[in-house]
């Protein structure tokens, strides 16, 4: 089987050792490109001290998304850059009565969503916080869905029957099923072998009505081979909806320690056409880092290019809606403070320019496969062409798109590309915790309390 051919029809064959070089060169220059565009694009060089929240614009409809994050973890992966602390139990309660107060404050406001993500650190850390604080957004505006993340092990030490009817939908963090790479990333002595890990994904699909399971690859012990395994033994356990994170090193402070843990560079197509190859029918590619079990339906979930507002609140959190990015506190004893002096937890905002909304919309596209023209043009005002010249011819030099119609579609070494600007993304993610960690903490005066909307809105 040669896993360097482009498998989709009418993509051409590119014979094996031209292919490799082909995609190395153009995702080394991606790299390279994404590195200088996340430096640019995502400095907090002109954040802004938030300081009159009521000034702020209240959306007359529902945002999507309202993520909530949880930032303790009991013991820390090397890989990870997620904002996160080791787990204390005081501080961890005093946090969930703030996340409490801000959720019921920026409800009192007027602002509605559409879902709930809870992510983290661990969001099962403390259940009975984690039930109560669902229970009460559910008491208080109606939700469509609630989604969260868990380690494997909360499915052996935890009691998910009591997430029953809160949770729809849970991403379980594997990474691996391989023993080998689960020493190596510091989470066989956490979680267990892979053997048990299986075990507790079985119990979460018991349970849940979706269960999503994450796994990695790009570590430096891992192969196609390896990575076959692992989706194979995914598969077996059948979870709704499988992940597959590239191992994103940043460009940040975390990346000295991802770096040593993670493999070459030109590793990762091999290991991602391994991860699609094994997919075969069983599984539908949603983005190239998201897979969903093959119901036999088609089922057109479009990508909308106004469907991505997000309203983060907790410490570590960010938001994103209009042209905006939004920031809480890392501290998190001076997020709590702020809280429980009637202040918001967002205390900066960052303009985002109109190129950076646009490279987002075009790695959304790319991940899903479809370049509509048409769609595009409503949503921007612009074509494809106007808002994305020398992207677009780079693509198809590179044969990452064809053309169909008025509009493209990505070919296997597309996906591929989208993986690797989705990498970046994470990156960027990265990069932005990096720079919100060394913001000042405002000094919580009187004036930042007259000003804020806590202290506008009624409480519930
Ligand atoms: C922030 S973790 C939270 C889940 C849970 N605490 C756990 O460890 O299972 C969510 C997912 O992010 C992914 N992740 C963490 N660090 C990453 C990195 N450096 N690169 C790519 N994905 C990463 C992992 O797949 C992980 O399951
Ligand atoms: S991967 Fe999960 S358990 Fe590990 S440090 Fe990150 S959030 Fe915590």
């Amino acid at each position: 089987m040669d896993l360097f051919r482009n498998s989709n029809s009418g993509e051409g064959l590119m014979p094996i050792r031209q292919s490799k070089t082909v995609i190395n060169l153009a995702s080394q220059s991606l790299d390279w490109v994404m590195g200088n565009n996340i430096r640019q694009a995502l400095s907090l060089n002109d954040a802004v001290e938030l300081t009159d929240v009521a000034k702020l614009h209240v959306p007359d409809k529902p945002i999507e998304t309202l993520y909530i994050h949880i930032p303790f973890c009991h013991t820390l992966c090397r890989f990870c850059s997620f904002h996160k602390v080791k787990f204390d139990e005081t501080l961890a309660r005093q946090y969930f009565s703030a996340l409490r107060k801000e959720i019921r404050e920026v409800i009192a406001k007027g602002y509605r969503f559409n879902r709930v993500y809870i992510g983290g650190g661990t969001t099962t850390i403390l259940e009975d916080e984690l039930i109560g604080l669902i229970e009460l957004i559910k008491s208080l505006t109606q939700i469509r869905e609630v989604s969260t993340e868990s380690d494997p092990i909360y499915f052996k030490e935890g009691n998910p029957h009591l997430l029953k009817g809160l949770v729809d939908r849970i991403s379980v963090g594997v990474q691996s099923f391989d023993d080998n790479i689960l020493k190596a990333s510091g989470r066989f002595e956490k979680f267990g072998s892979s053997l048990q890990q299986a075990e507790y994904v079985s119990r979460a699909i018991d349970v849940i009505p979706t269960v999503n399971l994450d796994l990695m690859y790009g570590f430096n012990v891992q192969t196609p081979e390896s990575v076959t395994k692992d989706i194979e033994q995914a598969i077996r356990l059948a979870p709704e909806q499988i992940t597959t994170y590239p191992l994103t090193i940043g460009i940040g402070k975390n990346r000295k320690k991802a770096g040593k843990l993670s493999g070459k560079n030109e590793d990762l197509w091999p290991q991602f056409l391994a991860a699609k190859q094994a997919m075969g029918d069983k599984y539908v590619m949603e983005f190239p880092w998201t897979y969903s079990r093959n119901s036999g339906q088609s089922n057109d979930n479009k990508y909308v290019l106004d469907g991505e507002d997000c309203f983060g609140v907790g410490s570590g959190a960010f938001g994103r809606y209009g042209e905006q990015f939004r920031i809480s506190s890392f501290d998190i004893p001076h997020y709590i403070e702020r809280i429980n002096k009637g202040l918001s937890g967002t205390c900066y905002t960052k303009p985002l320019s109109q190129q950076s909304l646009l490279q987002h919309h075009l790695l959304m596209m790319m991940g899903h496969g479809l370049l509509d023209n048409q769609q595009f043009k409503a949503h921007t005002g612009k074509s494809l062409w106007q808002a994305f010249p020398i992207e677009l011819a780079y693509l198809r030099t590179i044969g990452a798109i064809q053309k169909q119609g008025d509009n493209y579609t990505t070919t296997t070494v597309g996906q591929f590309i989208a993986l690797k600007m989705f990498s970046g993304f994470l990156a960027g993610m990265d990069y932005l915790r990096d720079q919100a960690r060394e913001l000042p903490t405002a000094q919580l005066s009187n004036a930042h309390l007259a000003q804020d909307f806590c202290l506008q809105s009624k409480a519930i």
